[in-house]
């Protein structure tokens, strides 16, 4: 277990290697899976649609390192102003789906809200299936 507001300080940390030229919206992530963190960043390419979000990213990280289950995930959008409302600063529907899948047990923490949030919370009634072979 990552204190919430270092494992938030390191999202906002990483936020900073964001690769969004086009957005200029600098979003990290960062997850922690077996007692170790793992980051990600949005990155943008010209063909707008096929943007990674920093939540993918960052659980592609965890994943690709063969770490254990997802625990806990930390989200930064550092470049919204304090004000701003938790629609601004959210996952999006497909990084919330591919949490119901990839970290379904995991605590969420966005920064700037001070909620501690599941899944369930963010994803009500979430589709799911058993991967087949497994
Ligand atoms: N973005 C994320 O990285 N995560 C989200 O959940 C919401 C949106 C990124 C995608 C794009 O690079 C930028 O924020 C603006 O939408």
């Amino acid at each position: 277990m990552i204190p919430r507001e270092e494992l938030l300080a390191l999202a906002r940390e990483v936020a900073q290697r964001a690769y969004c030229p086009y957005s200029h919206f600098r979003v990290g992530s960062a997850v922690v899976a077996g007692g170790k963190a793992y980051v990600g960043v949005n990155i943008e390419i010209s063909s707008y649609g096929l943007t990674l979000c920093a939540e993918r990213s960052a659980l592609a990280a965890a994943i690709s390192a063969g770490a254990g289950p997802i625990t806990q995930v930390a989200l930064a959008c550092i470049d919204v102003p304090p004000e701003s409302s938790i629609q601004e600063r959210s996952p999006c529907g497909a990084c919330r789906q591919w949490l119901a899948d990839i970290a379904p047990h995991a605590v969420i923490y966005i920064d700037g809200d001070s909620r501690d949030f599941t899944v369930a919370d963010l994803l009500p009634y979430a589709f799911g299936h058993q991967a087949k072979g497994l």
